[in-house]
């Protein structure tokens, strides 16, 4: 009987260890933070920020809305990568740290989603208040975390 126990014991650990849980997602991060500030987030902030406001010249002020559906589409699509674009700077090796990092990036999970929505409602006044917001979700990063910043500000 006592001879049996180590076999026993090897199966109980391997019963946890060969199946813990399923295994990892097989995620291959491949931008680094720049590149993913360059390719993705900063020209769908840009679609969206270009999207309303005023434009004021000598004939008068205009006010720049979404004018088709391809238009808001556009601002969608530019929405919902922001939206994603959280989850992917929460990514091994992007994140800088597991708490403040991971509340910023989730700030612009959040600016993100609530933009998204107004574009799906077409809501031109909420957009625009989310722009800001979004903004400010940028800074709120950057103050902390982006080298340049950060030493102009030491
Ligand atoms: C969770 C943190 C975080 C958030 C949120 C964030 N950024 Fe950044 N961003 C960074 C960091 C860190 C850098 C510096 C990257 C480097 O130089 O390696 C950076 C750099 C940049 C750069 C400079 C890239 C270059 O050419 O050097 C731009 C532009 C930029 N971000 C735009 C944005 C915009 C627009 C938003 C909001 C829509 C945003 N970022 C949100 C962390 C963030």
């Amino acid at each position: 009987m006592r001879t049996m126990l180590p076999l026993v014991l090897a199966g109980i650990v391997c019963s946890l260890a060969c199946s813990g849980g399923p295994q990892p997602p097989p995620f291959r991060p491949v931008a680094d933070v720049k590149q993913l500030m360059q390719g993705a987030i900063d020209p769908s902030a840009d679609v969206l920020w270009e999207a309303t406001g005023e434009i004021i010249t000598l004939e008068g002020t205009t006010r720049r809305r979404p004018k088709n559906d391809e238009e808001w589409a556009q601002v969608r699509n530019a929405a919902i990568v922001l939206t994603e674009s959280g989850n992917l700077l929460m990514m091994v090796p992007r994140a800088k740290d597991g708490s403040e990092w991971m509340k910023r990036s989730q700030e612009l999970i959040d600016v993100g989603s609530a933009a998204w929505r107004a574009a799906e409602a077409k809501n031109v006044d909420q957009l625009f208040t989310i722009g800001g917001d979004v903004y400010e979700a940028c800074s709120n990063c950057h103050q902390r975390y982006m080298e340049a910043i950060v030493n102009a500000n030491k």
